[in-house]
């Protein structure tokens, strides 16, 4: 496992994060992620769904419209209330992936999109946590941030653009899985991994202004979390290329379906 360390901490960063930006509206598009794979995961709308680290609620959002039962948590307390002033009728609440605070196989589905990667400490706490949550043969959709040469790359370009005495300070950012330690932490976890796609959410070419829609010149994370991370056509043109021939190294996660194992 690689750590990524920046300036600022991580909960410091999705506090800003959050506290920046509305509650999301519900995902209109289900063709991209993290969509696609909660779609996969969720095939029946019987049982209940806990969407662990579900931000401000695109997910949430889209599956309580829909009738589903589906409890988000959160560890940004903020975040949450303000999806509950937006609509009331939504189950949230504030809590810890490593210590949550439900019965022993409670869901039928767990979704914990860009959540474990968060973690400094207690990995294997938060999966055993999400395990004993699960019913025996419940499914896990979860994704994690990828070991290889696209993040190395996207981590080289931040440190360079950060002061030396903030990069030399070395504070815990993410932490970044290859495929094998994926399936070693969920096994261990009593899970079993089904499938596992190598995802791009945001190009590496969109870290360049080049290679952006004219609308997306400015970076602007907001707006690509929101439309999507849109590259102009020769951007579009190298990355068919890169995700062709080298997927595993120019994606930024790995979305895993797991299954709990039959106790
Ligand atoms: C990449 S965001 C994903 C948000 C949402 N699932 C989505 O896809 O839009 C990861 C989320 O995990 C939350 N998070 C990080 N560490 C957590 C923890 N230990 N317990 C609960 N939530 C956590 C962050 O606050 C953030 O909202």
């Amino acid at each position: 496992m690689r750590i990524t360390y920046r300036s600022k901490n991580n909960k410091e960063y999705w506090q800003k994060r959050w506290d920046d930006v509305e509650v999301d509206e519900k995902m209109e598009n289900a063709d991209v992620y993290p969509l696609k794979y909660a779609q996969i995961a969720i095939d029946d709308k019987e049982g209940r769904i806990l969407e662990a680290g579900c931000g401000a609620g695109r997910i949430l959002r889209y599956y309580h419209d829909l009738g589903y039962d589906i409890t988000g948590i959160d560890f940004i307390e903020s975040v949450i209330s303000k999806l509950k002033t937006t609509d009331s009728s939504l189950k949230v609440a504030p809590g810890d992936i490593t210590n949550l605070d439900f019965s022993d196989e409670y869901f039928h589905h767990v979704l914990a999109f860009g959540l474990y990667h968060n973690l400094e400490k207690g990995l294997d706490k938060a999966l055993a946590e999400t395990s004993r949550v699960l019913v025996s043969g419940g499914v896990l959709c979860a994704s994690f941030r990828a070991d290889n040469l696209q993040t190395l790359l996207v981590d080289y370009l931040a440190e360079k653009n950060v002061n030396h005495k903030a990069s030399a300070a070395k504070i815990f950012h993410k932490a970044n899985f290859t495929r094998n330690e994926i399936n070693q932490y969920l096994s261990g976890a009593g899970l079993t991994p089904v499938s596992i796609y190598p995802v791009v959410n945001m190009p590496i070419l969109y870290k360049f202004g080049i290679f952006r829609q004219r609308a997306h010149k400015d970076f602007n994370e907001n707006l690509g979390r929101k439309e999507g991370y849109k590259l102009n056509a020769i951007g579009n043109l190298i990355q068919k290329f890169l995700f062709k021939f080298f997927r595993y190294q120019f994606c930024n996660l790995f979305v895993v379906i797991a299954k709990k194992d039959q106790s």
